[in-house]
């Protein structure tokens, strides 16, 4: 059995629900288990009853199709607002996230322009509402020069940047980390850490391929970031982004942060790739450094996935290694590519379940991500024999390519958001019915059980 995530990750008391309008029927995983399956679901989307046999309600029979809830990616960067021709935005990248079997994504600060004021959560939240066709959970950017306070009454969490990447909101090597750890751990939101030492990278000479980079921003580099950690206070939410090595994230679990690998530094490594398509922050790392990081993840040492979704053109990546940026595009593929880890064999449907669904539902304190009396009803149909090759130009991101192009990957079927269907064989069916979602603040040695995470409306 995979070891559960430590720290600060509880159970939530499900609230009250009543009598079922609908009942879905079939099979599900439920508790650790497949088995013969229904879910009542009320008219707000809320899960009523879980079982074998729940009665009442209209009847939705989905056959041989496997019930799984859906997916909180906690790491992409939608580019909205961004610059004209964005690769990307809320209606875009919502509906590709949907089409990949995810109901919420957390997205980060590194926009154009950056999301360093509440007025631009603010504008945030309403380009969400406006636009979204799953749940967004907007951070803010956590910077000596950013007032945590007045950010923490709109934002539902934030990300620091410990090194330079997209967007130009890495904080001076020369920061006191622990004091900006203080000041964010009393807003009680989550703090998600880019953890590279840029005093640690090689800038010798211009990388020309994975390899090179990989060297040039090495995995001491995380190493060195993740100890200017270790000064937080006891508590606080704290969550390392896309580990690339074993070693980290075995680090990371001794400062008690959680943390998240990528299915990009999960499947592919330095010896399968060089060019400019797979140039990345942090660095895809060497074949046995990812194989190390598979069996960490594999045996539930990292706690979490998520895709770190980072649409570039086409155009822009085309250039030359140096000038290329880095990040690739992931949303739509990170569930699927590792359902398919599953039916091969290679990582336990429980694991996957607990990496995608309940442990980042459980880090935010939201309803979802477990098929649970009081939950959301946000919950996927998939069938493990209907697999198809990942193509760029079957994807729904606008920027055209994808790292996993050719592989196989089980996508799923049908997609229920708030036991609606947004995905009905594989194709989108849904609307702007994304919310924006609130993150309330945990603070230390209160109750677990805080109120839960009510939409924000933009004023
Ligand atoms: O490779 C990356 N791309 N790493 C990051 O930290 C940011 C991301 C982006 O937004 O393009
Ligand atoms: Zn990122």
């Amino acid at each position: 059995m995979p070891a559960r995530p430590r720290g600060r990750i509880r159970e939530r008391a499900p609230r009250p629900s009543s009598s079922p309008e609908v009942v879905f029927e079939g099979r599900g995983y439920w508790r650790g288990k497949i088995s013969a399956l229904e879910i009542g679901v009320d008219e707000e989307g809320i899960i009523t009853q879980v079982g074998r046999n729940v009665r009442g309600g209209r009847r939705v029979d989905l056959g041989e199709r496997l019930m799984l809830p859906s997916a909180l990616d906690l790491h992409v960067h939608f580019r909205d607002p961004g610059p004209p021709g964005s690769p990307e935005s809320f209606a875009s990248g919502t509906k590709s996230a949907a089409l990949g079997g995810i109901s919420a994504v957390v997205d980060m600060p590194n926009t154009v322009p950056p999301t360093t004021t509440p007025e631009r959560v603010i504008d945030k939240i309403a380009r969400i509402q406006a636009h979204a066709q799953i749940d967004v959970i907007p951070f803010a950017a956590l910077r000596p020069d950013t007032n945590v306070a007045r950010l923490a009454r709109v934002a539902s969490g934030f990300k620091l940047y410990l090194a330079p990447t997209t967007g130009d909101l890495g904080v001076d090597t020369g920061t006191d980390v622990g004091e900006l750890l203080r000041e964010a751990a009393a807003t009680g939101l989550p703090v998600h850490v880019h953890a590279e030492d840029p005093r640690k990278f090689n800038p010798r000479d211009q990388p020309r391929e994975t390899d090179a980079w990989d060297r040039s921003r090495p995995e001491i580099a995380e190493i060195s970031a993740l100890e200017k950690l270790r000064d937080h206070p006891a508590g606080m939410r704290l969550h390392v982004a896309h580990v690339t090595s074993a070693g980290a994230a075995r680090l990371a679990r001794e400062l008690g942060a959680s943390s998240e690998a990528t299915p990009h530094h999960l499947l592919l490594s330095t010896s399968l790739f060089g060019n400019s398509f797979q140039k990345v922050n942090p660095p895809l790392r060497a074949e046995s450094t990812r194989k190390a990081l598979w069996e960490t993840f594999r045996d539930g040492l990292v706690p979490m996935v998520a895709s770190d979704h980072a649409p570039h053109s086409l155009s822009l990546k085309e250039a030359p290694f140096p000038e290329a940026p880095s990040g690739m595009p992931g949303v739509e593929t990170l569930f699927p590519l590792l359902l398919e880890t599953v039916r091969r064999g290679d990582l336990e449907l429980s694991r996957l379940i607990h990496a995608a669904c309940r442990n980042p539902a459980l880090h935010l304190d939201l309803p979802r991500g477990r098929l649970e009396k009081g939950c959301e009803a946000n919950f996927l149909a998939v069938d493990f024999r209907v697999r198809r090759k990942i193509r760029a130009k079957d994807l729904s991101t606008l920027c055209g390519w994808t790292p996993f192009e050719g592989r196989e990957a089980v996508f799923p079927l049908e997609h229920y958001l708030l036991g609606k269907r947004i995905v009905d064989d594989g194709e989108f069916v849904g609307g702007v019915r994304g919310r924006s979602l609130r993150v309330a603040p945990l603070l230390p040695k209160k109750s677990p059980h805080l109120p839960g995470s009510p939409p924000v409306r933009a004023p």
